[in-house]
């Protein structure tokens, strides 16, 4: 598989524009500690790298997510900073080789911007390495549930994960996740209109995607752990149910979690096709069912038109389990989030790297109150209650051009 099937086509790099993010750059005083950057390599990406370069901010390495990365992208900050490309397996390894080595040769401790938590497991495996590390900035759930889990922190890390202006994105990423989903029903040439469709994980993601699954007349059944949030689904007008009752009733399951969430057990006793979508981070939704059946699956590729879904297959007695896109998030397919709303979470992003920078605070904590309005204020003023209207309107500047 090419990359570009991987990750789907890019949008250019240099069309991405970033006002708000761009703004706090401009106000941030003098920078003095290394930085390095572990992400989603996309065109946005490279667009916030740029920013942060152009404001002084001393980005050194990045570190591309293997899963998500476009290898245009990638080559293109090549010319401006160090880009490290290791498999998954690897991230966590290379990104604390490369952390020491940046603090050996600067004198300095090291800024980390984390997406998904990956230096916490670093130092889970070698709590050493915090010596290197001045603080951490962590964009993600799966990242701040990892940071939580870490003992006697000494730096301050800084998560932007459960702020109040994250969850509007989770908005966009949850119906990105029903649609892609869907899509890829759709190119099977199963019906996805009309539907029993079942959504495990009634959290920001899950609910967001419950709504776009339901908001194209299918009827959508709820599974989550917690009790409350099982109440809020019902009380939001969806069908909860166990999971034997989702099984029962659905061929659609799409996991929205961040757990290791649709096991084996689910399947016991069923027959028939059953296709599982994940909306969570790297392939952790139905990692422990993937493991369960590497004995008896295989790959193959939903190939129609132009579009190309890689699936793993796992063959029961009676049934079979179609994991789309092997378990890895659905939605990565292409883009999930409009243009202005990247521009809120990299503005959050840049603010929790400058409260890591300038405090002195040791431990995990959200993003101050202040640096939330501060960036509500910004973005309304430059986006407006109109900003979406004139971003789409303005839709050829970010078109996909042909190469
Ligand atoms: N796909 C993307 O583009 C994308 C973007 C951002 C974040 N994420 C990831 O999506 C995941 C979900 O994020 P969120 O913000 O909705 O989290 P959240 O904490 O708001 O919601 C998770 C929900 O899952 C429930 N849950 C946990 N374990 C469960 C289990 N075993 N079975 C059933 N329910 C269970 C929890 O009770 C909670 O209600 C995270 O891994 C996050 O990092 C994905």
């Amino acid at each position: 598989m090419t990359q570009e099937e991987a990750t789907g086509p890019s949008r250019e790099c240099d069309h991405v524009e970033l006002p708000v993010t761009r703004q706090v750059a401009s106000s941030i005083p003098d920078w003095t500690s290394p930085v390095l950057v572990v992400q989603h390599v996309r065109p946005d990406t490279a667009a916030f790298i740029q920013v942060l370069l152009e404001a002084n901010i001393k980005v050194s390495t990045v570190v591309a997510i293997p899963y998500s990365s476009d290898d245009a992208c990638v080559a293109k900050l090549s010319d401006s900073v160090r880009m490290l490309c290791p498999g998954l397996d690897e991230m966590s390894a290379t990104a604390a080789a490369e952390v020491r080595a940046l603090s050996q040769q600067d004198g300095r401790r090291v800024v980390v911007q984390d997406v998904g938590g990956y230096f916490a497991d670093a130092l889970r495996g070698d709590p050493t390495l915090g010596a290197s590390i001045r603080g951490i900035a962590e964009e993600t759930k799966q990242g701040l549930w990892r940071y939580r889990n870490l003992e006697n922190c000494q730096f301050p890390v800084v998560q932007i994960a459960d702020s109040r202006l994250k969850q509007i994105e989770a908005r966009y990423v949850g119906a990105a996740v029903a649609l892609s989903a869907l899509e890829a029903t759709r190119c099977i040439g199963n019906a996805s209109i009309g539907e029993r469709i079942a959504v495990v994980g009634y959290g920001d993601i899950g609910a967001a995607c419950a709504r776009t699954v339901r908001g194209i007349a299918n009827t959508v059944y709820i599974w989550d752990t917690d009790p409350i949030q099982r109440i809020a689904a019902a009380a939001d007008g969806f069908m909860i149910a166990t999971p034997e009752e989702i099984v029962g009733n659905c061929r659609l399951i799409i996991g929205c979690t961040g757990k290791e969430s649709v096991g084996q057990e689910w399947f016991a006793d069923v027959s028939g096709d059953y296709y599982l979508a994940s909306g969570s981070s790297r392939d952790i939704e139905f990692r422990r069912l993937l493991n369960w059946g590497a004995g008896r699956s295989q790959d193959y590729t939903i190939s129609q038109y132009a579009r190309r879904v890689p699936v793993t297959r796992i063959d029961l007695d009676l049934g079979r389990l179609h994991v789309l896109r092997g378990g890895l998030p659905i939605n990565f397919e292409s883009a999930s989030l409009p243009y202005d709303i990247i521009d809120l979470v990299f503005a959050q992003l840049l603010v929790a790297m400058v409260e890591v920078e300038l405090g002195d605070e040791v431990g995990l904590r959200g993003l101050s109150d202040d640096g939330q309005h501060g960036i509500a204020s910004a973005w309304l003023s430059t986006h407006g209650a109109t900003g979406h209207a004139s971003i789409r309107n303005d839709f050829a500047k970010y078109a996909v051009r042909p190469s």
